[in-house]
C-alpha cells in the first residue's frame, strides 16, 4: 500500500481558494513547514528516492523548490543550483522563455554551475501546466546535462502538466484534484 508518511504530508498541505485570483486553489506548503515531522518526512522521501542514483545536481526553481531543494541536495551529497526569476542572478546567465496563463516569463541560470555530463534532479513545490519544469528542463539540457527526473510535492493531474514534460519522469508525493 502507500507510504503511511504521505497521507500526513497531504494533510499538512492547507488548500486555500481564490488565491491569487478567483478560481486557483492555492496549494500552501508553509503549513507543512510548521509541522517538523511532515517536513522531514517529505525530505526523506525524496532522499530515498535518489540517493542511490548518482544525481551530481539539484536545480530548484525559484520560489519554493528554493525550500525543498537545498535539503535533498545535502543529504544526498549533490550540489544546489538555483533556477531564478530574471535579472536576479550577477553572473552570466543563460535564459529560457516560458508561456504563463498570460503572457510569458524567463527563468535563468548561472553559466558554469552545470556542466556536460551532470546528473540533475529538478525540484519544485507544485506542477501546474508543467511550463516552469520544461524550462528548467531546457535551461539544464541545453548546458549538456542529464535530466534524470523532475521530482514535486504536488501535481494538479487535470491540467496535465506531466504529458508537457514528454518522456521525462516526474515523481511527485500528492495529487491533488
Ligand atoms: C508556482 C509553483 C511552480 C509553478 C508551477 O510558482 O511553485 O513553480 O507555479 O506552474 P506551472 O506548472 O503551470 O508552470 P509561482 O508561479 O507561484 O511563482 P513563485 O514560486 O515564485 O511564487
Amino acid at each position: 500500500g502507500p507510504d503511511p508518511r504521505l497521507a500526513k504530508i497531504a494533510s499538512s498541505i492547507r488548500v486555500i481558494p481564490d488565491f491569487p485570483k478567483p478560481g486557483i486553489m492555492f496549494q500552501d506548503i508553509t503549513t507543512l513547514l510548521l509541522d517538523p515531522e511532515a517536513f522531514k518526512d517529505t525530505i526523506d522521501l525524496f532522499v530515498e528516492r535518489y540517493r542511490e542514483k548518482n544525481i551530481s545536481v539539484v536545480a530548484g526553481v525559484e520560489a519554493r523548490g528554493f525550500i525543498f531543494g537545498p535539503p535533498i541536495a545535502l543529504a544526498i551529497g549533490a550540489k544546489f543550483v538555483p533556477m531564478r526569476k530574471p535579472n536576479k542572478l550577477p553572473g552570466e546567465v543563460i535564459s529560457e522563455e516560458y508561456s504563463l496563463e498570460y503572457g510569458t516569463d524567463t527563468m535563468e541560470m548561472h553559466v558554469g554551475a552545470v556542466q556536460p555530463g551532470d546528473r540533475a534532479l529538478v525540484v519544485d513545490d507544485l506542477i501546474a501546466t508543467g511550463g516552469t519544469l520544461c524550462a528548467a528542463i531546457k535551461l539544464l539540457e541545453r548546458v549538456g546535462a542529464n535530466v534524470v527526473e523532475c521530482a514535486c510535492m504536488i501535481e494538479l493531474p487535470e491540467l496535465k502538466g506531466r504529458d508537457r514534460l514528454g518522456n521525462k519522469p516526474l515523481f511527485v508525493l500528492v495529487s491533488s484534484d
